[in-house]
């Protein structure tokens, strides 16, 4: 018998990361925490925030893709800067907002 797949979305433990700084930053407001230098896109799904924008077309929840920078499904604000969260580090005080397009859009102002 096979042994089970890895999993596809794996975060390290505190443990795991030698020298691992938690840092807290702000998401639409609210407080999360991070580990310094991850990944902003596996900090955000590691707390549960998985749809970053929405389809100004569909209004359809839009999350993480490609991983890697270059579909832009996981653009969010980073401290007033549009980027995409797979291709931003985790910073201690960013503020990040996500579907701030969507919301322009419609007249609402950023968190
Ligand atoms: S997931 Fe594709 S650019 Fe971030």
């Amino acid at each position: 018998m096979d042994p089970a797949p890895p999993p596809a979305f794996t975060r390290w433990s505190r443990d795991a990361r030698i020298g691992a700084r938690t840092v807290s930053f702000r998401v639409d407001g609210r407080p999360l925490e991070g580990f310094e230098g991850e990944c902003l896109v596996v900090a955000l799904g590691a707390s549960g925030v998985l749809a970053l924008r929405c389809s100004p077309a569909a209004g359809t929840p839009r999350g993480a893709f490609c991983l890697m920078g270059v579909c832009q499904e996981c653009v969010v604000v980073v401290d007033g800067e549009l980027v995409p969260a797979c291709a931003e580090p985790v910073r201690a005080g960013m503020d990040v907002v996500t579907d701030s397009l969507r919301r322009r859009f419609a007249g609402a102002p950023d968190v």
